[in-house]
């Protein structure tokens, strides 16, 4: 969604102002603008549509500035508009602002401003912002006061970066549910709304907590609440190299993500268990549980959001076959509204971003209901990394591309590992669990293998693009895979498509199925081959082509009732999602590619969603 940045230094500031918004646009957007202060007034660049044009207007213009901000929008109150775009500036022209999230209460602020006699020129929430700023400005000149009047009567989210042309050295920068970070650097210092605008930068990061603001110079930063008493500062150093957010060659994001899979999937795997020995013993992290708490576990509540949902679905078969407890799912933007029952229940938040705004808030929901919430996160020092009791982090790297593939792989093994050491807390290790393990330590070298094949999944998907109607079918773990197959594809080639549980059809969606379908059936799971068979004849028996996406152990008989066939490695049924989820992302990759579309960024989509 919108993104942020923001330089004061010695160096000229539009540069940085430029480049980091272009490492944004990944977030998704539909307009673009910068301010940055001069010695007569506050410059404002911002127009619809991509940064190319921010960046055509400024062209050969020597604007020059020690002190800017800037922004991508994602449109939420009013359309994507020059003058809807960010910065927005209080009628006095002094003051400039950028804000991502949403103010619940603009209009009742913007009413009250215009009775006032101040004049709005856009339709956004955020321009209450500037213009309430600028109101309080009139009569107080100091303006970090009057901005922490103004956030006193904000309500909703906001990451805030504020200029004034009279603090010729200062930028101010607010959060509240929306992250915000400030890049630490030698005489210079750069704020950004996420990481990848800051890595060619800096590597030092402060994460604002929630419900502060900063005073940021060239030189240093201070850090206050809402009520200006001082909070102590705490630096990170991020560990993703620049390299880790380029495309290094390749022609999308997504495609680079999906082939870091096995070095993600070994990097998430490999500091908890280990890969060499046989050794079967868990290490996770810090987490830990006492005997009082295993004793009355009685259910485990998954919540996420989109593909993050996914991996819980998968996770439920697992945890349940495995740990005999209990597992139920939510979106979790249905989760609090539920009025969810988590007595003796631990609570798992699956995000990659550990921003999406409906994840957070279920996870507080959760704590609020007095339920103990470990994350699985894969953005360090994020929000929902931060608000839970306990992180599982995932080390993905940076993932950019707006179709997840890496952070739900990497998401998957998380929550086989968690089930795991539960399952060794609770003395429930079978025979079972160690030839899981094993199959565990070997998932890196599998996915390379699939990784290897892409070509042959390129072939079969040139055969199908022109189809506009597609059916995932499954049975168990495969359903689930299913889900998010489908969410694939629908997310970035824009053909619908629907997963179904395989036995469902005929209740009543196989009236759908014709000759214009494309069915992709997964069968990897052995005990339910001959079952998928069954229905895979009955789409047949009504026009469709089916697609098999198969194990090597389950592919016997297959190529007699489809038109391809894709085989996976074996593995334990139980981890077959971990390898048939790949060949579904090249799937919808490569189809997405013969239609040309807008691979890493879809239309109407963002990478992080930071709004309910
Ligand atoms: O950052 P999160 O994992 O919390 O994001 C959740 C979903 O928005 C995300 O998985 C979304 O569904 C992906 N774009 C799917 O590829």
């Amino acid at each position: 969604m919108c993104g942020i940045v923001g330089y004061v230094g010695a160096k000229n500031a539009v540069p940085f102002l430029l480049q980091g918004l272009s490492k944004l646009e990944y977030r998704g957007y539909d307009s673009a603008g910068i301010a940055v202060r001069t010695n007569d007034s506050i410059e404002i660049i911002k127009k619809r549509g991509s940064i190319q044009n921010i960046k055509d207007i400024i062209g050969a213009r020597e604007l020059n500035s020690r002190i800017g901000i800037g922004h991508t929008r994602w449109a939420t109150h009013g359309n994507p508009t020059d003058e809807n775009s960010h910065p927005h500036v209080s009628s006095c022209g002094r003051i400039a602002v950028v804000h991502n999230g949403i103010i619940e209460n603009y209009i009742e602020l913007k009413e009250k401003l215009t009775e006032l006699d101040i004049k709005f020129n856009s339709e956004t929430d955020s321009e209450v912002v500037a213009q309430y700023i600028g109101y309080l400005y009139k009569t107080n000149k100091n303006i970090f006061e009057c901005i922490l009047e103004t956030v006193k009567v904000l309500q909703g989210s906001f990451a805030l970066c504020i200029i004034c042309q009279d603090c010729p050295e200062k930028l101010i920068v607010v959060k509240k549910d929306s992250p915000l970070i400030i890049g630490v650097s030698e005489g210079e210092n750069y704020v950004a709304s996420d990481v990848p605008a800051l890595l060619s930068y800096t590597n030092k990061v402060c994460r604002l907590p929630e419900k502060s603001v900063a005073i940021v110079t060239a030189d240093e930063f201070k850090l206050y609440d809402f009520d200006k008493n001082v909070i102590e500062k705490k630096l990170d150093l991020v560990n993703w190299s620049v390299d880790s957010a380029e495309k290094s060659g390749y022609e999308h994001f997504m495609m680079k993500e999906i082939m870091e899979q096995a070095t993600a999937v070994k990097s998430t795997i490999s500091p908890r268990i280990n890969l060499d020995l046989n050794n079967n013993l868990v290490k996770l992290d810090n987490i830990t549980f006492s005997e009082e708490y295993l004793k009355n576990l009685e259910k485990i509540c998954i919540v996420a959001c989109g593909s993050a949902y996914h991996v819980g679905c998968v996770a439920k078969y697992f945890i349940e076959e495995i740990l005999r407890i209990p597992v139920e799912i939510d979106l979790a933007s249905e989760f609090r509204y539920r009025n969810p029952i988590v007595k003796n229940s631990l609570v798992v938040v699956i995000s990659q971003s550990g921003e999406t705004a409906d994840s957070l808030a279920a996870l507080r929901e959760a704590k609020k209901l007095g339920a103990r919430v470990i994350s699985i996160v894969n953005v360090f020092g994020s929000s929902i990394a931060t608000e839970s009791d306990d992180v599982l982090y995932t080390y993905a790297g940076p993932e950019i591309a707006v179709a997840t593939t890496k952070a739900y792989s990497t998401q998957l093994v998380s929550a086989y590992l968690l089930t795991l050491k539960l399952c060794e807390l609770l003395q429930k290790r079978t025979l079972n669990y160690d030839k899981i393990m094993q199959d565990i330590k070997k998932l890196p070298e599998k996915i390379e293998k699939i990784l290897e094949n892409k070509n042959s999944i390129h072939d079969i998907a040139k055969k199908y693009y022109n189809y506009e109607k597609v059916f995932f079918i499954g049975r168990n773990i495969d359903y689930a895979v299913c889900m998010e197959g489908s969410l694939k594809l629908k997310e970035i080639s824009y053909v619908h498509s629907e997963a179904y549980a395989a036995g469902e059809l005929k209740h009543g969606t196989i009236s759908l199925i014709d000759d214009n379908t494309l069915v992709i059936a997964l069968a990897t799971q052995t005990k339910l081959v001959d079952k998928m068979i069954s229905n895979v004849r009955e789409v047949r028996a009504r026009g469709a082509r089916v697609l098999f996406v198969a194990s090597e152990n389950c592919q016997e008989k297959l190529h007699e009732v489809a038109e391809d066939v894709i085989v996976i490695p074996e593995i334990s049924d139980l981890l077959s999602a971990s390898l048939s989820v790949i060949p579904l992302q090249f799937f919808a990759y490569y189809i997405a590619l013969y239609r040309g579309c807008n691979i890493d960024k879809p239309k109407n989509l963002a990478k992080s969603v930071t709004v309910e």
